[in-house]
């Protein structure tokens, strides 16, 4: 029985990993749609990175996951060299080209795992909605290693929270239930208060100083087709299958369409995370285990 429950636990690890894998790489399946629908980040957030990590003129930064180049193209325009690695031959494709004025941004195709990084490190590494599809068992420790000491890793999350046209979303759950069976019955959107900010992977690595948080809510409004095309952008509904997601987008389209006027306006909690990789040989150490003082 014990062995059992062992070989459950290792099944869904490794379900975990496979649907990592899986979804990770559906982005690069339509880049000019992601590069259409999916917005970019408030200008509040580069002017944050500017004051704590000298993001600006000259800085060196590298990216990993760049997509189309929804946060390169505004760090390359405060005059960053960036050097971004990206998954997705057509999301690489497509940032070459929003990128094409700024001969100091260049865009490798690679999976961040397999990359190997230049002699001479980075200021900034920065990861923009897509650190969390990079190996859990490289991303810290190999963005470390791309860091001069003192460097800075920041990374940006995005919250789906409540707020905008509330109505709507709590409408929009029995699409959800009726063609997603992974959506939890009564699923609401948090409060972005609610949203817990979470730096342990960061601060527990000893390579890495505390982290600070800065937040920013924005509204954005969307007639039925631009929300719908965002929606096909997310992985998670992507991987649901054509006639599903069909089914699914025409059911929440043709509520905004009825109920709403054609167009709905939805919150983001955009959060950006932020620390500075510790000098070698400072690295910090861990509570020793008790007996050992
Ligand atoms: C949600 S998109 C974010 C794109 C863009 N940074 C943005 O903010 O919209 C995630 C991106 O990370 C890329 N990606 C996923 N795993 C990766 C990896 N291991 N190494 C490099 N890029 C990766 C995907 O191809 C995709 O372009």
């Amino acid at each position: 029985m014990g062995d059992d429950i062992a070989d459950d636990t290792e099944d869904d690890i490794d379900e975990v990993e496979r649907s990592r894998l899986r979804l990770r790489a559906t982005f690069t399946e339509d880049a000019e749609l992601y590069d259409r629908a999916r917005p970019g980040y408030p200008v509040e957030l580069y002017d944050d990175l500017a004051e704590v990590a000298g993001v600006g003129t000259g800085c060196r930064l590298l990216e990993i996951g760049c997509g189309t180049g929804q946060a390169t193209v505004p760090l390359a325009e405060r005059g960053c060299h960036v050097l971004a690695v990206e998954l997705g031959e057509a999301m690489a494709r497509v940032a070459r080209r929003n990128l094409a004025g700024f001969p100091q941004a260049e865009v490798v195709v690679s999976a961040f795992e397999d990359w190997t990084p230049p002699e001479r490190p980075f200021d900034v590494v920065f990861s923009a909605t897509a650190f969390h599809w990079v190996d859990p068992a490289v991303r810290v420790v190999k963005s470390a290693a791309c860091l001069r000491p003192g460097g800075t890793i920041a990374t940006v999350a995005t919250h789906h929270v409540a707020g905008g046209s509330d109505d709507f979303f709590r409408e929009v759950q029995d699409c959800y239930e009726r063609f997603d069976p992974s959506t939890p019955k009564g699923l609401r959107l948090s409060d972005a208060s609610a949203v817990a900010k979470d730096g342990r992977e960061i601060e527990e690595s000893p390579l890495f100083g505390p982290v600070r948080f800065f937040r920013y809510e924005r509204d954005i409004t969307y007639t039925t087709g631009q929300y719908l095309d965002v929606l096909r952008t997310y992985s998670n509904h992507r991987a649901l299958g054509w006639p599903v997601l069909d089914a699914m987008l025409a059911c929440i389209g043709s509520l905004i369409d009825r109920r709403h006027g054609g167009r709905i306006t939805k919150r983001y909690l955009t959060e950006l995370r932020v620390a500075h990789r510790v000098p070698s040989g400072l690295e910090k150490v861990g509570p020793l285990p008790s007996g050992d003082a």
